[in-house]
């Protein structure tokens, strides 16, 4: 990564994460970059304005009305100069201020005068993080086009263990890189993402399903978006938000996944099928709900569309990804799903394995494509996984023979 030309703004607000961002600036200078820090007044007692100004080089900023008066207006200059603004860590309170679009101290004045991208590192305690406030604000501000990077989980600074500590410095500054450099191979391309799962009623208030959350499948729809790809992300049931920009269709059963996936399909150059749909359906779905009996109940099921082998009779010159969720002679059943369902790539995962499968922040992933090359990952968050998927992916290229297209 090298950051050389390139002026970064780190905003630091007032959170225990703060001293991870000495190191952020730290490792932005090591890599060429100029770098300026603007805190507010809780941040800097966190962290000193001398120990940032030191590793930056530049002088700290925390006024918005300096003692000494200075020529010009320095917001706005500041806004001009600067490639992209990273806050981090940010605050609930510094995230709301900006969704409210509140300009009452130097970096939120910065922020809000700036007019390239802006990216929040989220920290906070886990129940702060959770709240529906924060969540709302966090979603908002995507759609207006502002990055995130997802706090991780883990003991947080409060004693509390859950979701809200500020991502490793090195993933950060990973990010930025990113969001500087934005790969555009998948420029003009159209890419239909499935994920999470799907619900089949039993009777008017149960229904069979399966613990996916549809991580993968969103991080999958984020990655191709920030490739340049025109992206359409259907979804089963799922807490996330989509990534703003994509074209989002919800979904509940496997047949309306399917419905949407083929009507996606028509349009699509690469298909990723990352969802989990449930593979049965019980075959008479009660309108009224169930009574509760002594002697138990016995449903009957019916498989339901296999949604990958009807795209993949239908491909034609499309590049159609599979997931496989294995747990046991994994590479060999991989290898079997690939070739049964007409794959160019399979991404295989063994939810039995600590850090990998089903609402983890992680996957621990072999890629399996049609030529034979297996490639062997080590455990990685789904964001980097789904890179790494794509990276496999321009490898393929249009090798090979494929079926004619036609009509699933
Ligand atoms: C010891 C301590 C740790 C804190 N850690 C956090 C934190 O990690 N995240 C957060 O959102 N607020 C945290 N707060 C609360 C913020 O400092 C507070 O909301 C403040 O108003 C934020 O100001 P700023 O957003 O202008 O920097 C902490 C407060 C204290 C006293």
């Amino acid at each position: 990564m090298d950051f050389s030309g390139k002026k970064i703004i780190v905003g630091v607000t007032g959170g225990i994460a703060a001293y991870k961002s000495a190191e952020i600036v730290r490792s932005f200078k090591k890599r060429g970059a100029e770098v300026r820090v603007l805190m507010t007044a809780n941040g800097a007692k966190f962290i000193t304005p001398l120990t940032m100004e030191t590793l930056s080089e530049n002088e700290v900023i925390t006024e918005m009305f300096p003692e000494k008066r200075m020529v010009g207006i320095r917001h706005i200059s500041l806004a001009d100069w600067a490639d992209l603004i990273l806050v981090a860590p940010a605050t609930a309170n510094f995230i709301a201020k900006v969704r409210a679009g509140l300009a009452d101290d130097i970096l939120s004045t910065v922020v809000i005068s700036f007019t390239r991208k802006v990216v929040f590192a989220p920290a906070m305690n886990v129940h702060m993080y959770e709240n529906s406030i924060v969540q709302d604000n966090i979603r908002e501000l995507s759609e207006f086009g502002y990055e995130f990077i997802e706090p991780g989980v883990g003991d947080l600074a409060c004693g509390d263990l859950g979701k809200g500590r500020m991502a490793e410095p090195e993933e950060i500054v990973e990010r930025v890189w990113k969001t500087l450099n934005p790969r555009q191979d998948l420029k003009g391309k159209k890419v239909v993402v499935t994920a999470s799962r799907t619900e089949e009623p039993i009777d008017a208030v149960r229904f069979l399903s399966n613990p996916s959350t549809g991580k993968m499948g969103f991080s999958m729809a984020a990655e191709a978006l920030s490739r340049g790809a025109k992206v359409t992300l259907i979804s089963g049931p799922t807490d996330l938000s989509p990534p703003s920009g994509v074209s989002f269709v919800r979904v509940k059963t496997t047949n309306e996944m399917f419905e949407a996936s083929r009507k996606a399909f028509k349009s699509a150059d690469i298909l990723v099928m990352a969802a989990a749909p449930s593979d049965f359906a019980p075959k008479v779905v009660r309108k009224d709900k169930i009574k509760k009996t002594e002697e138990g109940l016995q449903l009957t099921l019916r498989p339901t569309v296999d949604i990958l082998k009807e795209l993949g009779k239908a491909k034609g010159k499309r590049i159609l990804v599979g997931f496989a969720v294995e747990t046991d002679n994994e590479v060999a059943n991989a290898k079997k799903k690939l070739k049964s369902k007409n794959l160019d790539l399979i991404v295989l995962n063994n939810p039995l394995r600590a850090g990998a499968g089903f609402g983890t922040d992680t996957n621990i992933a072999t890629l399996i494509d049609r030529g034979g090359k297996v490639e062997k990952l080590s455990k990685m968050k789904k964001g980097e996984l789904a890179g790494r998927i794509f990276d496999h992916l321009m490898t393929i290229g249009r090798k090979g023979k494929r079926r004619p297209e036609t009509q699933p």
